[in-house]
């Protein structure tokens, strides 16, 4: 029986995404109606999300089996109390590639002094410093879930020393694991940059704060391609401009765009980005969306599904 998918995200990668899943659906031999909008909700059986597509309201869709996100963080669609299906984020093999350029590239900005060398007058011959090698810095990761745990890799690759901080406790044969409160204060004691790729939940909400920051090494580095409320931006300020942290590389704010008022802006320790850190890449994700259905029309578990109470 022909099973109906609804694409709720922005119009404009409907013309993307149409042919390629198509493509994919009918490869997988599943018999697929992919459709736009609908006038008959409770016939829909799978919801492709995007937390801007135009579906708000979840509840009409009674028979939905699964709502898979189109984007790795969910705090918007668990913030939408319609939305009660099974849900599940992106985990997308291209995202993680692109954001382990991101982070790889900052983690060397910072590792390299660059922003000394950009920001030189004319005649300013600044030789007295070079940096170390980066197998004797180290690099700390608060989040190794999919893309912190591949970044932390290609980091490692690097050269660098690379730690990782999670909710449970991983093992892992190059990225030194720790959890728990104890395990976040070993990260920061040791880390030289550090970059956050947690989400946004209410026990990750000011990760960095004051207290933090203070247990982090003198003229340590912060990277948050993760989401803006990890950081208390107060404390951030402070700590930079106090030169206890010697700079930081922000994707992602509490208020996106990011306001031309905003301090980050101007600040002389601040790299602004506007949250492209990664994005979700089409040939990648697609293969994930069609997975995932073609497990549920199998009858097997769902891949990456969201645990509500964790919040991520
Ligand atoms: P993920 O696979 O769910 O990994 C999340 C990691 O954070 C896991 O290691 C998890 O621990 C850890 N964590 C969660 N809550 C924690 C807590 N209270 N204490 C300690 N560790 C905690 O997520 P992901 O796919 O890697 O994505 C991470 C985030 O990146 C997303 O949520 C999103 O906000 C952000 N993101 C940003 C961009 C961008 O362009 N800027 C793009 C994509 C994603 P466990 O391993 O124990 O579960
Ligand atoms: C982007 O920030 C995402 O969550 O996919």
């Amino acid at each position: 029986m022909t099973k109906t998918v609804l694409f709720s995200a922005p119009e404009a990668s409907w013309q993307n995404y149409k042919p390629y899943l198509d493509d994919l659906f009918e490869k997988a031999g599943l018999d697929i109606n992919l459709v736009l909008e609908t006038d008959a909700p409770q016939d829909v059986d799978y919801i492709i999300y995007a937390p801007n597509g135009p579906v708000k309201d979840f509840a009409p869709f009674t028979n939905v089996k699964l709502v898979q996100s189109l984007w790795a963080g969910v705090e918007t669609a668990l913030t939408n109390k319609t939305l009660t299906q099974p849900l599940a984020r992106m985990v997308d093999p291209g995202m993680s590639e692109g954001m382990a350029d991101y982070v790889v590239g900052h983690v060397m900005r910072h590792h390299l002094g660059t922003a000394l060398h950009v920001a030189a007058k004319p005649g300013e011959w600044l030789s007295h410093w070079a940096p170390p090698l980066a197998r004797n810095r180290t690099v700390g990761f608060l989040g190794i879930g999919a893309l912190g745990l591949y970044c932390a890799h290609k980091t490692a690759k690097q050269g660098f020393n690379v730690v990782g901080w999670s909710r449970t406790l991983k093992a892992d044969d190059v990225v030194k694991c720790y959890a728990g409160k104890d395990g976040l204060r070993d990260v920061l004691a040791q880390s030289d940059i550090l970059v956050l790729l947690l989400p946004d939940t209410p026990e990750t909400t000011n990760m960095i704060n004051a207290d933090s920051i203070a247990q982090m090494k003198d003229g340590a580095a912060i990277i948050n391609p993760g989401r803006g409320p990890l950081i208390d931006d107060t404390a951030l300020l402070k700590g930079l401009d106090s030169g206890k942290l010697s700079g930081a590389t922000l994707d992602v704010f509490r208020v996106e765009p990011l306001p031309a008022n905003d301090p980050y802006w101007i600040h002389p320790k601040v790299l602004v980005t506007p949250h492209i850190a990664s994005e979700t890449r089409l040939e990648t994700s697609a293969a994930v969306v069609v997975e995932n259905i073609g497990r549920g029309e199998a009858g097997q578990s769902f891949l990456h599904l969201v645990d509500r109470k964790a919040g991520y």
